[in-house]
Formats: structure tokens, C-alpha cells, sequence
């Protein structure tokens, strides 16, 4: 021990590295971008990351930079050199050559390598002597040390040559990063895109190229599809006052006359990538601040817009002031610090600002779409008295405001409120809806659900009344006043029949076909058939024939076969004709009775399976019912709790 008190000496311990290197640089992203700004303040035009195939022992990852490269002893004075403050007393030094605004300051980017690597081997040739120099430094060797002497010895030189003036055209460094500490392999395209977000270096100046093995790291971020780009898209009065732009970005002077410039974009669909979402700050075209929200939280107008922005500040100012508000990593800005308050409170202004006009701007792009969506419907619009038409399109509008909900979701709403409102129901609702302030998403959701059930219940209730319909027929053939007017009838409705035929038309253009066919089924030569009437209806490439025959006589097997005779010939006739294209046949032959004998039932079912039927009156419409009740339940599943749907369902059980 020293008997001279009148100094104390701070001393370094080896394990020092582990926090400059290892703690602060876990991500290779964040470990590269230090040896890719060294290379930018070396002057390199050009920097190589190669990446290794697998991750073995021998896996390397090689920066390799056409900088100026350093002398024997610059790589001794300031590489080696821990805190070795590059820029010294001028933050804003330039580079010698280019005249670059110079990244390094604090000295320690070098150990960034040891983040990812325990061996970093360093080749370097001097741009101004030609001096080639090559060592190593081990991890595991320096930080086994305890306190670091100077002159330790502690790295390895490999190989040197004195400086050449023939070599000086080799000027550059290679960093080899050997024995990795990754745990899994980097995927080229991923890593490529995360350390174009890094910087604005590349993007910015013709001499300087970044490239991942080999191939260029992109220029722009791939947004899928930007709908909005501020400051560009702003609108007449919107545009904040001094804002001037340039390439699309914009330039201001915050309140403490700091420039920035900035450009804040939002995507058509909301981005899912965390590295994307949000502002990130650059300084120096570098980045300081990954992209984050100005600590801005909840209660905020157009929240949800957040999940759409992307944005970038350029603010160099804050790489400028004696001590450095970027943490070493480059993650974050110390926003503590009162240098940022004006940046911050700016930030946050112009991100409400944004997010607001995003939110009333998608809204008003509803709007438009609706609109067009509602055009549909004008028909049923203009049947409304004016005043309302008024509250049905004010409702729709304030349900068009709500930004989370889909578009076809949105059109599906506005039928079923237009719907409920021609119904006569839900008029106090949607009176509700038209006239409210803000809707929140809650009391949209109840609405959606009041539609659907409505929508249900409205569809129920025309089912029901066709049900009486076809009880009212059922009534009429019980009491034998079957004439022709009730086939006419069915004709003009062949739902009544069946809720298959509900698309059903009648088809007149085979009419000649058909009655070719029954001459050639010999049809009109026998006295059953002559009071037949003739039922033809189509639906896409099915046609549908129902042949009626004389009341009060059953059908039997020659009235079958006979049939079927004639809807064979209708196939073959319609099938040679280039006119008409049917794929489907169907055929149904009624009258009062069937006969019971069950050698007709088993013709019966033969001809089944070709989609011929002969039923009775009774039977076809008893059939219809069953069909129509099952319609009905379905119609009841869609909101099995609702007590009116329930309800008109258990009463028309009971008929
Ligand atoms: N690729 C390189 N080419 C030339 N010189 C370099 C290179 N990398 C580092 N250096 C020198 O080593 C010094 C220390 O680098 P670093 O530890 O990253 O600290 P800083 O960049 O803050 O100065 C740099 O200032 C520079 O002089
Ligand atoms: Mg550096």
C-alpha cells in the first residue's frame, strides 16, 4: 500500500466488457448496426454483412467495409481504446473525407461485436499508409483478467506489414465475428429488413450501400398499402402553419428552434410487425428511438388508428448535446431529460392530431361506401316518407362512424336496419341510433344482435303467412273446390309448394318442346289426361314440370309411365336444343289420389330416383308444410333465445 494519500485511482475490472458488450448488445441487429456505423464513419462506400449458413463452431458472421481503415497505432490509440471519445469536444464533427456527420462518440461501439461473438478478429489496410494490421481479441481472455493494466498485452497480433504505398488502394476493414453465442440461424431477408429500419444512411446518400449478403438492404419500409401519407395528404386548413415539405416530408422548428423532419404514415390494414408500429426517431440517420407512441395512452380519439401508423422523425439535434440522451443500444431516448421536452410534446400533439384525422377521415371513406352500398337499396329508401328517409340514413351514417367494423358487415347491418324500419319495428331504436352522440361498440354490438333477430323474425313471419296460405289450400281441396284458378295460383307461386321453388319462374320459352312432347307421349288421346294442365317452370339450368290430371281419378302405373314417357321426351327434345341449356329435370304428376296397390309404391320409388313424383293433393301439401316448418326452425336457430321467434314458432306447431 501507497503511504501518499493525496490521490485515489478509479480502477477497471476485465468484467467491464461484459456490460459494455454482452449486456448492451444481445440483439445481433443492434450488435451489427455499431460495426455498420463504424464503417460510416470510417467514409466506407460500401459495407458487407455475410451471414453464416448454419450456426456451428465455425460459423462466422464477416463485416467487411471499404472504409479508410487504420495504422498500427490508430487501431492502439482508438480502437483499442475503451471510451475513447471520438468526437471530443465538437459533437458536430465531420468526417475527413466525406464530411459525414460522425456516429461514434462514446468508444465503446466496437465491444458490440461480443454481444453475439467471444472472438472478434479485426483485419485492417490504411487508406494513408498502406499499414495492414490484423489481431484478435478474446473474450474469455480479456475479461479473465482482473484489473486491466495498461500495456497488458492482452491482444493478439497476428500479422502486420509497414505501410506499402502499393497497398494503399486495399484501404478497408473485415471484422470477423467467430465462436457465436446465437442460438439459432438469422434469416438474410428478415435481418436485411430490420437493419434497413436502423438507419436513413443508405437512403439518403448516394455512397453508401448496405448490403446483406451481398444483396442491397431495402431503401423503404414495405408497408402493404399506405392509404394515408402525412405530410402530403394533409388538406387545405389541416396543414399545421410554417410546415414546409420536401419529398414528402416535413420540416418544422419545435418551440426551442430545433429542426426536425418527419413523415407519418397509415396503412390500409393495421400492421402487425412491433418493429414497424409507431414513430421511430433517427438522429443522424441513424436510429435513436425505436417506434413508439410518444408514451401517449388510453382515452385517446382514434386509438384504434394506432395499430395503422408508421412514422419517422429525423431529429439530429439530439445527438448534439454533451451528454448523450440515446442509450448505447440505440433503443430509447432519455425523455427525462429536458433537452426532449419539446420533441416529446410535439410528438404527442402531432400524433393525436394525425390519429384524429385518420379516425373522422376512414369514417367519412365509410361514409362514401355507404352511400354507394345504400344506392341498393334506393328503392326502399325512397318508398319512406322524406323525414324518414332522414332518421333511417342519419342511423345508418352514426353505425358507419364506428371504425372497427367491416365493410360487409356494415352493409349487412344497413339491410337489416332498413328492414326492421319497413317492418315497422324498431323504429324507437333506430330513432336512438340516429340521433346519439358517440356510439361505443358495445351498444352497436346489441343493436347488430336486436337486426339479426329482427331480420329472423320478419322472414318468420312471411313464412307463417304463407304456412295459412297453404292451410287455406288444403281446406279448399278437402272441401273439393279444386279448380283451376288454385293451380293458376300455384303456378304464380311454386313456393307454396315447396321453399326450393322459391326461385322458380315459369317458363314459356319451351312451351312449343312441351307440347311436341306430350303429341309424342300420346298424352291428349286418352280422356285422363285432356283436362291436364301444364305447370313448366325454370330456375338456373333446372326446369320443373308439373302436370295436374283430371280430378277424382288416381293415379296408377299407366299414368306413371306415361309420364314418365313425356319427360323423357322433354329431356331428349331439350337436350338437342342449343337454345335452352338444362342439366336438371324434374317432373311432378298430381291428382286427388294414388293408387295404393304396392306394386305401384315400388314403381314409385324407381321413379324417385329420377326426380319424378306423383303425389296426391293431400300429400303435396302436407309435404310443403313439413318443409316450411323446417325452414322455420332454422330461421329460429339464428337466435334461439329471442321470445317472439320462440313464440311464433310454438304457435305454429300447434296448427
Ligand atoms: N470499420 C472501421 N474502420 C476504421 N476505423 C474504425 C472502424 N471501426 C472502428 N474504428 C475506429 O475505432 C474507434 C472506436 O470505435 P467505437 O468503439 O465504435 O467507438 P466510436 O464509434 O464511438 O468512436 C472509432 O472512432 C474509429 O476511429
Ligand atoms: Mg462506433
Amino acid at each position: 500500500m501507497s503511504t501518499d494519500k493525496s490521490s485515489l485511482s478509479l480502477r477497471y475490472h476485465g468484467r467491464i466488457l461484459d456490460h459494455l458488450g454482452i449486456q448492451m448488445y444481445q440483439s445481433p441487429i443492434a450488435a451489427l448496426a455499431e460495426l455498420v456505423s463504424n464503417a460510416w464513419d470510417a467514409d466506407a462506400e460500401n459495407v458487407n454483412i455475410s451471414l453464416p449458413d448454419q450456426i456451428n463452431t465455425n460459423a462466422t458472421i464477416i463485416v467487411t467495409d471499404d472504409g479508410i481503415g487504420m495504422t498500427f497505432d490508430e487501431c492502439q490509440e482508438r480502437y483499442l481504446n475503451v471510451g475513447y471519445a471520438r468526437r471530443g469536444d465538437n459533437l458536430d464533427e465531420k468526417s475527413l473525407g466525406k464530411s459525414r456527420p460522425i456516429l461514434g462518440r462514446k468508444g465503446i461501439g466496437k465491444f458490440a461485436g461480443f454481444g453475439i461473438a467471444c472472438v472478434v478478429n479485426l483485419k485492417t489496410t490504411s487508406k494513408s499508409t498502406g499499414e495492414a494490421t490484423e489481431f484478435e481479441m478474446n473474450l474469455d481472455e480479456l475479461r479473465t483478467q482482473e484489473y486491466v493494466e495498461k500495456d497488458s498485452g492482452n491482444v493478439s497480433v497476428i500479422s502486420h506489414t509497414p505501410p506499402d504505398e502499393s497497398k494503399k488502394h486495399y484501404h478497408g476493414t473485415i471484422i470477423t465475428l467467430k465462436n457465436l453465442t446465437l442460438s439459432r440461424k438469422l434469416n438474410a431477408e428478415q435481418f436485411s429488413k430490420s437493419m434497413s429500419r436502423r438507419f436513413l444512411l443508405h437512403t439518403r446518400s448516394m455512397d453508401f450501400k448496405v448490403t446483406v449478403d451481398a444483396k442491397p438492404i431495402p431503401d423503404d419500409d414495405d408497408l402493404a398499402n399506405i392509404q394515408y401519407d402525412f405530410p402530403n395528404d394533409y388538406l387545405g386548413d389541416e396543414r399545421p402553419d410554417e410546415l414546409i415539405i420536401q419529398d414528402g416530408w416535413g420540416i418544422e422548428k419545435l418551440p426551442d428552434n430545433q429542426q426536425i423532419k418527419w413523415r407519418i404514415r397509415f396503412n390500409e390494414d393495421p400492421i402487425t410487425s412491433d418493429e414497424l408500429r409507431g414513430i421511430s426517431i433517427f438522429a443522424r440517420g441513424k436510429l435513436a428511438q425505436v417506434p413508439f407512441f410518444f408514451q401517449l395512452s388510453g382515452g385517446l380519439s382514434g386509438q384504434h388508428a394506432q395499430q395503422y401508423l408508421c412514422g419517422q422523425i429525423e431529429a439530429d439535434f439530439i445527438d448534439l448535446f454533451d451528454h448523450d440522451l440515446i442509450s448505447p443500444e440505440r433503443q430509447r431516448i432519455n425523455w427525462e431529460r429536458i433537452e426532449c421536452k419539446d420533441l416529446l410534446t410535439w410528438g404527442q400533439n402531432r400524433t393525436k392530431n394525425l390519429l384524429s384525422l385518420w379516425k373522422s377521415r376512414r369514417s367519412s371513406e365509410k361514409q362514401k361506401l355507404l352511400t354507394e352500398k345504400v344506392d341498393g337499396f334506393s328503392d326502399r329508401l325512397e318508398k319512406l316518407s322524406n323525414h324518414e328517409q332522414k332518421t333511417v340514413r342519419q342511423a345508418l351514417s352514426k353505425i358507419a362512424s364506428i371504425s372497427t367494423l367491416k365493410n360487409e358487415q356494415f352493409v349487412e347491418l344497413g339491410k337489416a336496419v332498413l328492414t326492421a324500419w319497413e317492418a315497422g319495428r324498431l323504429r324507437d331504436l333506430i330513432d336512438d341510433i340516429a340521433n346519439s352522440g358517440d356510439m361505443s361498440e358495445l351498444d352497436l354490438l346489441d343493436i347488430l344482435i336486436e337486426m339479426n333477430v329482427v331480420t329472423a323474425l320478419h322472414t318468420a313471419e312471411a313464412v307463417r303467412a304463407k304456412l295459412d296460405i297453404i292451410v287455406g289450400l288444403h281446406e279448399r281441396i278437402k272441401t273439393r273446390a279444386l279448380e283451376n284458378p288454385i293451380r293458376d295460383y300455384i303456378a304464380d307461386n311454386p313456393w307454396l309448394i315447396d321453399p326450393e321453388w322459391e326461385t322458380f319462374t315459369k317458363e314459356m320459352r319451351v312451351n312449343k318442346i312441351i307440347q311436341k312432347a306430350a303429341k309424342e307421349a300420346k298424352l291428349d288421346e286418352y280422356e285422363d289426361w285432356k283436362k291436364r294442365v301444364d305447370l313448366v317452370l325454370s330456375s338456373g339450368n333446372t326446369l320443373l314440370v308439373v302436370e295436374f290430371i283430371r280430378p277424382d281419378i288416381p293415379i296408377d302405373h299407366d299414368h306413371l309411365s306415361r309420364f314418365s314417357f313425356y319427360m323423357n321426351a322433354i329431356q331428349s327434345q331439350l337436350s338437342a336444343s342449343t337454345v335452352h341449356k338444362f342439366t336438371n329435370y324434374i317432373g311432378y304428376l298430381i291428382s286427388d289420389k294414388l293408387d295404393r296397390s304396392p306394386a305401384f309404391v315400388q314403381s314409385l320409388q324407381e321413379h324417385k330416383q329420377h326426380q319424378r313424383y306423383a303425389l296426391d293433393w293431400n300429400g303435396l301439401l302436407t309435404r310443403a308444410t313439413v318443409k316450411w316448418k323446417e325452414f322455420l326452425k332454422v330461421l329460429v336457430e339464428r337466435a334461439p333465445n329471442d321470445a317472439r321467434l320462440r313464440s311464433l314458432l310454438e304457435e305454429i306447431e300447434l296448427k
